[in-house]
């Protein structure tokens, strides 16, 4: 597992985090899951960005926050449970929708994450994970500008062997756009090495030959940077 500190988790805010406006097309993506009667865990929730999107979007929608790293949970200013994907603090069969946001390239066993997501999800209950991975990473401007960064994200063909393994099948897989930058200038002024597990992976020559890039590209090129994530269901199907 990736350890944010107090700087980084400072940084987080300040390079990834985005407004909550700018997430609307997600805000569309999950609405199928998030129903009133139905208990969110938002699993390595960070600063808390979508703990805040959610109560926006759905006040009537119970979600519990699940992170890591203590420096993160503060920085957040929320209530939220220490634990990990490989330990959650709640009980057997509790929630019903485990949400996840760019957490799973951190997850080392993603066998024992899934086993313990299946103990904590009701039957029925799904996996929405807000992602990436290797193989379909052509809609993030940052591997235009760090190609490198591409070797820390997880494939596919595992997350969907290790999950079918585990009685989850594939319900949905589809990339969503989002503006995460107002412009390439604005991506490039606050793009951070230390606040992007990715990005941290680099050598410091890797990191500085593909920031003279974004900052060359932002020069000539204006408009919104929209980037597509993949969100990723995954259903409980049969006996744990
Ligand atoms: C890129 S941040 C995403 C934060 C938040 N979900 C969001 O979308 O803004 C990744 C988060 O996952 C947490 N994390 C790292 N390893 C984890 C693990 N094994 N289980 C759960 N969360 C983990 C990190 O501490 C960090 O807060």
């Amino acid at each position: 597992m990736t350890r944010y500190d107090a700087v980084e988790a400072a940084s987080y805010r300040v390079a990834r985090e985005i407004p909550v406006e700018a997430l609307a097309p997600w805000r569309d993506a999950v609405e199928p899951y998030l129903r009133p009667d139905r208990v969110v865990l938002d699993l390595g929730a960070g600063t808390g960005l979508f703990v805040r999107a959610f109560a926006a979007w759905f006040p009537e929608v119970p979600v519990v926050a699940v992170e890591p790293s203590a420096d993160m949970r503060a920085a957040s200013g929320l209530p939220m449970l220490a634990g990990d994907a490989c330990a959650v603090p709640l009980p057997d069969s509790s929630v019903d929708v485990v949400w996840m946001s760019t957490v799973i390239h951190h997850v080392r066993d993603l066998p024992a994450a899934g086993r313990e997501l299946r103990r904590v999800l009701r039957p029925g209950g799904v996996v929405v994970l807000r992602s990436l991975f290797r193989e379909r990473h052509g809609g993030i401007g940052l591997f235009r500008f760090f190609p490198e960064a591409v070797r820390g994200l997880p494939g596919f063909p595992t997350v969907r062997e290790v999950a079918q393994g585990l009685g989850f099948a594939v319900e949905r897989l589809e990339a969503v756009p989002q503006v995460t930058a107002s412009s390439l200038a604005d991506k490039a002024s606050t793009v951070r090495q230390e606040a992007d597990t990715l990005l941290r992976s680099l050598t410091v020559e890797e990191f500085e030959a593909g920031r003279e890039r974004l900052r060359a590209a932002a020069a000539v090129e204006s408009g919104p940077v929209v980037d597509h994530l993949d969100l990723l269901v995954l259903r409980t199907v049969g006996a744990v």
